[in-house]
């Protein structure tokens, strides 16, 4: 990873959470996870599945289809069950490696929901309120939007804690989630004098592209539910349909910016540029230095090579798996069983110190 800078400050020494795994010779353990809602965008390949097969060898991981966060808004039965394999689809063609890591769908494991519910007692109305990712879902309808959509976050939160997750892999737009995630642990920890309980979770946000915007507006994040498909690259997305969204991508008038100081000012640039950076894997000081001053059409043109030479393998990878769904299937019910044997305890722990009485 040439040009990763991870977003958190490293781990105090002594934290009892790492020890166990420094001792395996492994940074610490790793939860994330991708809704199974709308197609799978380079947004969502750069800002994160890339990163979880590099992460694959320093963390023991945990990557979670979360088909339960997925039903916050309405979803079509059968859609989601095809949409949830081919999550897991991207991850594996993404290069995890399912037979090390886990890799599973939240709704097999049932203690995601059972501590979610210790969650939605600890956290505060007043916290859930600020989330402005609810605030953007839920637009001017409040009174009309689910419950469950307001509660989501605490879910996300149980979703890592029930593990005692100590990193977790994500984009910039989930920075907030994962603040709330750590006030939570803490006053859990507070709430019923366990400190330590919980560790405090460590978000690891890195790469040239943390937040990939949409193709037809730079200051707009790319995002599944856009209603235009020309402002997102699907992962799925052939080398025709790449290379005419990136012709079609929007730009400004003027040549390529001469500094990223420039870039900066120039939304739509700066995200190609961005994007660019990720997928050949060098600084963008350096891309931006290799462009300045040529015209868009030059670097759309080297842009579309290098989008289609990384994206293709991994699309058709995961065609390859769609055609398979008995494999997939089985590797989601081998996770989920690996993940219920991890998390089941740390539920009886939470049971235990909350005051649940045992069946
Ligand atoms: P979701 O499904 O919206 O997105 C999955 C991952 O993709 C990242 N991402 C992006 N990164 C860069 N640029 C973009 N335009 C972009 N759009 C999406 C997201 O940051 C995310 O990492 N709440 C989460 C799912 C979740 C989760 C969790 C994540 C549920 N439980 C526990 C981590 C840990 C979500 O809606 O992601």
């Amino acid at each position: 990873m040439p040009d990763a800078t991870v977003s958190s400050a490293d781990a105090p020494t002594g934290n009892p959470h790492l020890a166990p795994y420094n001792a395996r010779g492994l940074k610490g353990r790793i939860l994330s996870g991708v809704q199974p809602t709308g197609n799978l965008h380079l947004g969502n390949y750069l800002g994160a599945i890339r990163n979880f097969a590099r992460l694959q060898d320093d963390y023991e991981c945990l990557y979670c289809v979360v088909d339960q966060h997925a039903i916050t808004v309405p979803q079509d039965p059968a859609l989601l069950a095809s949409q949830t394999r081919e999550i897991a689809a991207a991850f594996l063609a993404a290069g995890v490696d399912g037979g090390k890591q886990i890799i599973f769908n939240q709704s097999m494991v049932p203690a995601h929901a059972q501590l979610a519910w210790v969650f939605n007692c600890v956290a505060r109305m007043g916290w859930m309120s600020r989330m402005t990712q609810f605030k953007e879902k839920a637009g001017k309808d409040r009174e009309n939007v689910s419950l469950g959509l307001f509660a989501y976050p605490a879910l996300m939160a149980a979703d890592i804690l029930i593990y005692k997750a100590t990193h977790v892999p994500v984009g910039e737009d989930q920075k907030q989630h994962l603040e709330l995630t750590r006030d939570i642990a803490i006053k859990f920890n507070n709430d019923f004098n366990a400190p330590d309980f919980f560790p405090i979770t460590e978000p690891l946000i890195f790469g040239a592209a943390t937040r990939v915007m949409s193709l037809r507006d730079g200051t707009k994040k790319m995002s599944k539910s856009d209603p235009s498909d020309q402002s997102r690259i699907n992962l799925t997305d052939d080398a025709d349909a790449i290379a005419l969204k990136i012709r079609r991508a929007k730009t400004d008038p003027l040549p390529m910016p001469e500094s990223e100081a420039d870039a900066e000012k120039r939304p739509d640039a700066d995200n190609l540029l961005g994007i660019f950076a990720a997928l050949a894997d060098r600084e963008k000081t350096d891309v931006v230095s290799e462009f300045a001053g040529k015209q868009f059409s030059e670097f759309k043109a080297a842009l579309t090579e290098l989008a289609v030479a990384r994206l293709g393998p991994v699309g058709a990878e995961m065609q390859r798996l769609m055609k398979d769904p008995g494999h997939v299937d089985a590797v989601l019910r081998d996770g989920a069983a690996r993940a219920r044997a991890l998390a089941d305890p740390i539920l009886d722990e939470v049971y235990r110190t909350v005051g649940f009485l045992k069946p």
